[in-house]
């Protein structure tokens, strides 16, 4: 009763922000993504009935309380009245900077329970239950670029349809203040969250086109946009959330210089203050070499696009 998945990050090009249904995570609004190959979680799962209680571990430290329930609330979902279990999660980026760590933790723990409890699932099942512990984990399942609307998300282009790749600033590394949980809930207190719901499914039409022609002027102009909306919402949330740094406007800023200037790229931002360059691959050196001379920014991630959350150990292994 054991098995071990891997699942990438995902990156959003529309924003996941609200739900319709806060109890079942049904989003309020359409969202894009792609995921990010070398940005990963590895999820072991071993039920043993000889356990009293839930182990978990994330990075080689006990969980939190908080996050101990999550898991288990999440194991409970996965089966009713199951073995306890013992998870091991490791991730090979910084949690909570506002790249989805839980994204990929809830896709790579829902396929690791499923493999474990010889639950074979289709995709868009994974997918349904990934996202009730997490509604981006719904997109980190299914690979390559994905969608999402209602129950699941699923693949609306394969990785290598256009290799796209997000140039991540990172301007600070630490937990954030308000996680996205809380942040969903606050997203109604904006008198913005109205009209960038009721605009959604536009940005969406215009980011699955953007997509199937390749279009990157297209692409840079509606994920800037759906992104900024996104953060006007929660600027003017009440409590208001203020996930920017002075080193977020800096590549915010150079960004734009660098499109103006012809190179291919574009920024995002998730609920922190990093900021996402997503690029076409031969603009990655230049794009690097100027978030580097940025006053502001301690490192930069790269990452291409990857594949869907796999067991990467069968069943009976280790
Ligand atoms: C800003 O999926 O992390 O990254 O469902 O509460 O776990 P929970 O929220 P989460 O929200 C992601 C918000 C976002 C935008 C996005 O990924 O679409």
């Amino acid at each position: 009763m054991k098995a071990t998945a891997r699942a990438c990050s995902n990156i959003a090009l529309i924003k996941y922000w609200g739900n319709r249904n806060d109890a079942l995570r049904l989003p309020a609004n359409p969202s894009i993504s792609f995921n990010l190959a070398d940005l990963f979680t590895a999820t072991r799962v071993v039920f043993d009935p000889a356990l009293q209680e839930d182990e978990v571990v994330i990075d080689e430290q006990p969980a939190s309380p908080e996050a101990a329930r999550r898991v288990s609330a999440h194991l409970d979902l996965v089966q009713a009245n199951r073995p306890r279990a013992q998870v091991i999660s490791s991730n090979n980026f910084p949690m909570g900077a506002g790249i989805a760590s839980s994204a990929s933790a809830f896709a790579a723990l829902t396929v690791a329970a499923c493999a474990a409890l010889r639950l074979p699932k289709p995709e868009a099942e994974l997918s349904a239950l990934a996202r009730r512990g997490s509604g981006s984990a719904s997109r980190s399942v299914p690979g390559g670029i994905v969608a999402w609307r209602d129950a699941s998300a699923w693949t609306i282009a394969a990785p290598d349809h256009w290799p796209l790749v997000d140039v991540i600033g990172v301007v600070a590394a630490g937990h954030k203040k308000v996680g996205s949980t809380e942040g969903h809930a606050l997203a109604g207190t904006s008198p913005l969250q109205a009209a960038r719901v009721a605009d959604a499914e536009r940005r969406f039409g215009l980011c699955l086109r953007a997509i199937e022609t390749r279009d990157f002027g297209l692409l840079a102009d509606v994920i800037e946009q759906d992104a900024l909306m996104m953060h006007g919402v929660m600027m003017t949330s009440d409590p208001s959330l203020m996930y920017w740094l002075p080193g977020t406007l800096a590549i915010l800023h150079a960004v734009r210089e660098m499109r103006a200037a012809g190179v291919p790229v574009a920024f995002t931002i998730d609920a922190g203050p990093n900021v996402h360059c997503i690029c076409e691959a031969d603009a990655v050196r230049d794009v690097v070499a100027a978030l580097d001379a940025l006053q502001g920014v301690q490192s930069t991630l790269v990452s291409g696009i990857g594949g869907p959350a796999q067991v990467i150990l069968p069943q009976s292994a280790g």
